[in-house]
């Protein structure tokens, strides 16, 4: 027996079959609500539970807090109904646009740009058309039924011929899929994904000044952002920052240089937290998120754009909302949580 969701105030409705979680249901039917993670890390599903009753899966608490949950606040990714439900949750115009797709991909090109990053590039099956948005991942799925999600760090208009993503990918030492890519992933290689997933995309129906934040290789799709931002000739200004630790990590400095150089409207801030002496930098330091908030005083007219490490996007949620007037709900993110986030010691 199926349950009834409505979602408020959109007043859109969708059906959730049993042991289903009240997000995978509207993913399958194409109901865009706002998610990052899946899994019960990142929070950016959470949406008050008005009607109804679910029960919750497993989850962090700094998802979603005990405090919260009391207040009937719940984790769509994660919570299953018993009854029919109503949910108030912004509704992500275009989020379940494309259709999700079970797809082969093939390693063509692997590089090490960084010691710790990978730039690969995937080939897609020309009989099958992956659809997404600038921002928007994909799910590898491997061999146990694990999964692990990378963002596109090509816009959809760059796939080339025949079709191919372009993936960042950091080695977490210890890490399943990861040790694999760095160790044995080779030409050729087959990998399993599926997509696309997400909200983390430009809301092109505003025309607010832009803030791009990434850190590591959450560099990935902000470039995919920009690349729409330049192929749509969009030109509300934007300010993009880039924090990592060391110059070295910095792998796509000259692209984001090159390409501010083109772009007018975009300004570009490399941000290191741990520059070393040989780096002989003279450019800004410290946290990146932070940089921001030293020229940008006022953020209340912005939307931003954050991904990347976990404490990255929850310090530049709450300080820009806190601090710097942001908007809550013009605070755009994609957290890289990964089993570490999952498993706190
Ligand atoms: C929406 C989204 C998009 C993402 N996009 C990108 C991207 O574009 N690029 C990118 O580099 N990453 C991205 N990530 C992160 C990525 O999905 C993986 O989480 C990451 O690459 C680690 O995968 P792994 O299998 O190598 O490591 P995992 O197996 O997840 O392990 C990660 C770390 O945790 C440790 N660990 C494993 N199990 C446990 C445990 N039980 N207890 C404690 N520690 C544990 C491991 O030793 C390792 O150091 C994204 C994540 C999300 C949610
Ligand atoms: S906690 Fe639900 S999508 Fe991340």
């Amino acid at each position: 027996m199926s349950f009834q969701v409505t979602v408020l105030p959109s007043g859109r409705a969708y059906s959730v079959d049993p042991d289903e979680t009240l997000l995978a249901a509207a993913i399958r039917q194409g109901i865009g609500l706002p998610y990052g993670c899946k899994d019960g890390a990142c929070g950016s599903c959470k949406s008050k539970l008005v009607e109804g009753q679910v029960t919750h899966g497993e989850h962090q608490s700094k998802a979603l807090s005990a405090e919260e949950e009391a207040q009937g606040f719940v984790l769509t990714c994660c919570a299953r109904p018993h009854t029919d439900c109503t949910v108030e949750a912004r509704t992500v115009p275009g989020a379940g646009e494309f259709p999700v797709l079970k797809l082969p991909s093939r390693v063509i090109t692997k590089a090490l740009p960084a010691p710790d990053v990978a730039v690969i590039k995937l080939q897609l099956p020309a009989n099958q058309q992956l659809q997404y948005r600038a921002g928007q991942y994909v799910e590898f799925i491997l061999r146990d039924g694990a999964r692990r999600s990378y963002s596109m760090a090509n816009a959809p208009s760059r796939l080339g011929t025949p079709p191919a993503i372009e993936l960042h990918i950091r080695h977490m030492p210890g890490g399943k899929f990861t040790d694999h890519v760095f160790s044995a992933l080779k030409e050729k290689d087959i990998l399993r994904m599926e997509g696309p997933f997400g909200s983390f995309f430009l809301r092109e129906d505003s025309d607010k000044p832009i803030v791009l934040l990434a850190s590591g290789t959450g560099f990935a799709p902000i470039k995919a952002i920009v690349e729409r931002l330049q192929d749509e000739g969009i030109t509300r200004p934007v300010h993009l920052y880039w924090g990592c630790r060391s110059r070295s990590d910095l792998y796509l400095d000259d692209w984001a240089r090159q390409t501010a150089e083109a772009l007018p409207s975009l300004t570009y801030v490399p941000v290191l937290s741990d520059a070393k002496p040989e780096d002989g930098w003279t450019g800004r330091t410290g946290l990146v998120h932070q940089a921001v908030m030293a020229d940008l005083p006022d953020l209340s007219r912005h939307q931003v754009y954050a991904c990347g490490a976990p404490i990255m996007v929850e310090s530049a949620q709450r300080d820009f909302v806190a601090q710097r007037g942001l908007p809550a709900e013009e605070f755009y993110a994609d957290a890289f949580t990964s089993e570490a986030d999952k498993h706190p010691a």
